[in-house]
């Protein structure tokens, strides 16, 4: 297992948003995380990438326990989200976003960066290189040049993307990445996103409300509801799930 979470419960005061989470998901896999709004998706995913610290619970990452790690630690062992509201840099271009995020992995020391050596400058070209092979990858090579905030909504999307996997990750996490897409655009990013699990041999956890797309997608479903684990198994075991259709339908009463 790539990534394992044991028991984990995040509490907000009163709010349990994360009750005793048993999760597991294998290297190379897609899985999909779903539920209502407010299921606790995202405090799921913040979990996981150190930007909230379990209440209780042990996080598991390639076999080392990441508890304590914040963001970009955990980053630097291999797992990189993407936000459900896109994070960019809005003034600065799109080839400069993804470069910004080759900066995890550069070895240039500030001294260096300073001087403008030219082992620095060297490796600016470097990455300034695999910034455009990754735009390329994400289908925006066209539009290296364009000041990120005047990208429409999708490409946006894909901007992020590119970012986060600038960092090389293992385990990439998506937090919504078609929300808000027309259908045609969702395609397109739905098999972008397969193509990132085939071509680069990352796993891949993503939290999305489009049906279509997170069943098409995902190896294996988990279901979230008031912060539980209600299912989990195939998409096609997962829609079929009483509970799973009740959490999203409600019941004939209601
Ligand atoms: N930082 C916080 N402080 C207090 N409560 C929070 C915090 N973050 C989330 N919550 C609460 O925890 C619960 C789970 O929220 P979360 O954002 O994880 O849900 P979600 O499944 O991602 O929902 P959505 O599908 O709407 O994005 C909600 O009741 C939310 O109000
Ligand atoms: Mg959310």
């Amino acid at each position: 297992m790539i990534l394992e979470a044991k028991s984990i419960s995040k509490n907000f005061g009163g709010l349990q948003a994360i009750s005793k989470v048993d999760f597991a998901v294998e290297e190379g896999e897609i899985r999909g995380l779903i539920g209502p709004n407010g299921a606790g998706k995202t405090t799921f995913f913040n979990l996981v990438s150190g930007y909230h610290k379990p209440s209780s619970g042990d996080i598991i990452l390639a076999g080392e326990n990441i508890n304590k790690l914040k963001p970009n630690q955990i980053a630097k062992l291999g797992l990189v989200r993407t936000f459900q509201e896109t994070t960019l840099f809005h003034e600065m271009t799109v080839q400069e976003n993804v470069s910004l995020g080759f900066h995890l992995q550069i070895k240039s020391t500030i001294l260096s960066t300073l001087l403008h050596t030219s082992s620095y400058l060297r490796e600016q070209e470097k990455i300034s290189e695999k910034a455009t092979d990754l735009l390329e990858f994400m289908g925006i090579g066209d539009l290296k040049d364009e000041v990120a905030k005047n990208l429409p909504h999708g490409h946006q999307r894909a901007l992020a993307i590119a970012i986060g996997l600038a960092a090389k990750p293992k385990v990439l996490l998506l937090d919504e990445p078609v929300t808000g897409m027309n259908p045609k655009e969702t395609a397109v990013m739905v098999e972008r996103i397969r193509k990132i699990r085939d071509e680069m041999g990352m796993t891949i956890i993503l939290v999305e409300h489009d049906m279509k797309a997170v069943i098409g997608l995902s190896d294996r479903l988990t279901v979230l509801n008031y912060g539980k684990k209600i299912a989990e198994g195939s998409p096609q075991e997962v829609i079929e799930n009483k509970e799973v259709i009740t959490a999203y339908l409600g019941t004939e009463e209601d």
